[in-house]
């Protein structure tokens, strides 16, 4: 078990920011859930007791009071998890709206950007911190979500330049990449049935999905001081999806009886 710190974690009202928050109270440390306005009364929370702030991780000035928020309570954060995002309804690019890509790459890429250059700018000046984003599988591969795995792949490209900038100052910036994971969000999609649950398995070496509490695990290593050499990594959290892509051209997984 880490020392006692302070930890921010944006989306934690739900999924897998839920899911950090409930380990690093479990943990014994203190946590603030950065959540949208209306996240902020969440049952799940409450039950926990632990601090919530309201957030708009599109709105600069709402990181920035949340931030100030933090400092002035505690005097300094040793951690930020960036899970605010959201997932993309499958469309083609003659479809897809130019509102709706600005609004995932804003929130999922921007939103990941100005919360780590707030957070960390402030962990760098007083020379400890680390902090972990949100990729995806679909960071390094091609799917057909057109606004969010390149929002995805922006989040892999921060991780390693901010991980370069903040090194000296003792700031380590890592990234977790969660296969498909059983999430409200992830839940939403599948029964509006824009993914198919069958086929988001079948792939998986491990062949199931993946819980939140696996990712909140290598979300709590990547913070503690156990991954101390560790910065500008992403990990991937997936049941063995990436391992497996290459399979599919050989007819699938054993276990898939494709
Ligand atoms: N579920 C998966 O399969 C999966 C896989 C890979 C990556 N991810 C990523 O994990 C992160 C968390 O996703 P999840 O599946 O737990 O989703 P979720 O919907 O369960 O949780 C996301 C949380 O982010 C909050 N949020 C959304 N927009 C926000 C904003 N503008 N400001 C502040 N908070 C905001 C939501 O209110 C919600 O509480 C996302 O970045 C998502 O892209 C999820």
């Amino acid at each position: 078990m880490m020392r006692q710190k302070v930890f921010a974690v944006t989306g934690g009202a739900s999924g897998i920011g839920l899911a950090v928050v409930q380990r690093l109270h479990a943990d014994g440390h203190l946590v603030v859930s950065l959540d949208l306005p209306d996240k902020t009364h969440d049952p799940a929370l409450k039950a926990l007791g632990v601090q919530t702030l309201p957030i708009d991780v599109n709105d600069e000035a709402s990181v920035r009071e949340a931030h100030a928020t933090i400092i002035e309570t505690y005097g300094s954060v040793d951690g930020l998890v960036n899970s605010a995002g959201v997932i993309q309804k499958r469309q083609t690019p003659d479809k897809l709206s130019m509102a709706d890509w600005d609004f995932v790459v804003n929130t999922d890429m921007r939103g990941t950007y100005l919360c780590c250059a707030i957070f960390g700018s402030h962990m760098a000046e007083q020379k400890r911190g680390s902090i972990v984003n949100i990729a995806s599988i679909t960071s390094t591969c091609g799917v057909p979500l057109h606004a969010y795995a390149p929002a995805k792949a922006g989040v892999l490209s921060i991780t390693q330049c901010l991980a370069g900038q903040w090194g000296h100052a003792g700031v380590r910036v890592n990234a977790v990449a969660p296969g498909y994971t059983q999430t409200p969000a992830l839940q939403a999609a599948i029964d509006q049935g824009d993914r198919d649950q069958a086929l988001l398995i079948k792939q998986a070496a491990l062949g199931r999905m993946v819980q939140t509490n696996e990712v909140a695990n290598g979300i709590v290593f990547l913070l503690s001081d156990q991954a101390s050499a560790i910065t500008g990594v992403s990990l991937p959290i997936d049941c063995g999806w990436l391992a497996s892509v290459g399979w599919e051209t050989y007819g699938g997984l054993p276990h898939t009886k494709i």
